[in-house]
């Protein structure tokens, strides 16, 4: 698909068919989630991918699924081909900006950013993906998880990383648009400055 179309069709999908999608699919998706830019060329971001039914009802019950099943919504966390979970370790980024060549001679390490670019780069993994399962064919949602240590407990998510969301990624069914959309866009105006704001 031409970029421009994938962007402007790409949408946040709520139901998915419960049916798996070959590895190699689900593959590229995450070879692809994973060439985006990281500060320092960090590299501080992983993606988790979860299959198996069983775990995918778990991680959904984390994401507050009944919340959306009673909303009419259905269990579009759970019922999907995978669910993508990126993460993202802090740890990393400041490791890697206590390496010598991020330091002017004599300085000393300052951990605190002025921008946290781990989130920023996570940002990126995750569109990256969003847009990669559309190009594959298949549509993907965002689910924010409601508490992270249980998470990490479930699928082994070593401490230092933290989970930002779950991507379910999987066959499009008709789903229940977000009331959020009612919002509409912003004018593209207010979104783009030129010269000064
Ligand atoms: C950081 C982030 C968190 C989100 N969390 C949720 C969520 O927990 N549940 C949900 O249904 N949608 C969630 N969304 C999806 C947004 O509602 C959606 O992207 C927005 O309404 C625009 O719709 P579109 O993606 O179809 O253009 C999230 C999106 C982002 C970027």
């Amino acid at each position: 698909m031409e970029f421009a179309e994938l962007v402007m069709k790409r949408r946040t999908v709520r139901r998915f068919e419960d049916t798996p999608v070959e590895r190699e699919v689900l593959e590229k998706i995450a070879r692809l989630a994973q060439h985006v830019p990281s500060a320092g060329f960090s590299q501080g971001q992983r993606v988790l991918i979860v299959t198996d039914p069983q775990m995918r009802r778990k991680v959904a019950e984390l994401c507050g699924e009944s919340f959306y099943v009673e909303a009419g919504m259905g269990p579009w966390i759970s019922e999907c081909a995978a669910q993508f979970i990126p993460c993202v370790s802090r740890d990393i980024y400041l490791r890697r900006y206590h390496e010598p060549d991020k330091l002017a001679p004599g300085e000393e390490p300052n951990d605190d950013w002025p921008t946290p670019y781990w989130w920023i780069d996570i940002g990126k993994t995750s569109m990256v993906l969003m847009l990669a399962a559309h190009d594959a064919g298949l549509a993907a949602g965002f689910a924010g998880p409601q508490e992270i240590e249980p998470l990490r407990e479930l699928l082994g998510i070593p401490q230092e990383f933290h989970p930002v969301g779950v991507i379910p990624v999987g066959r499009q069914l008709p789903d229940v648009r977000s009331p959020s959309l009612k919002r509409g866009w912003i004018p593209f105006e207010e979104f783009a400055h030129w010269e000064r704001w």
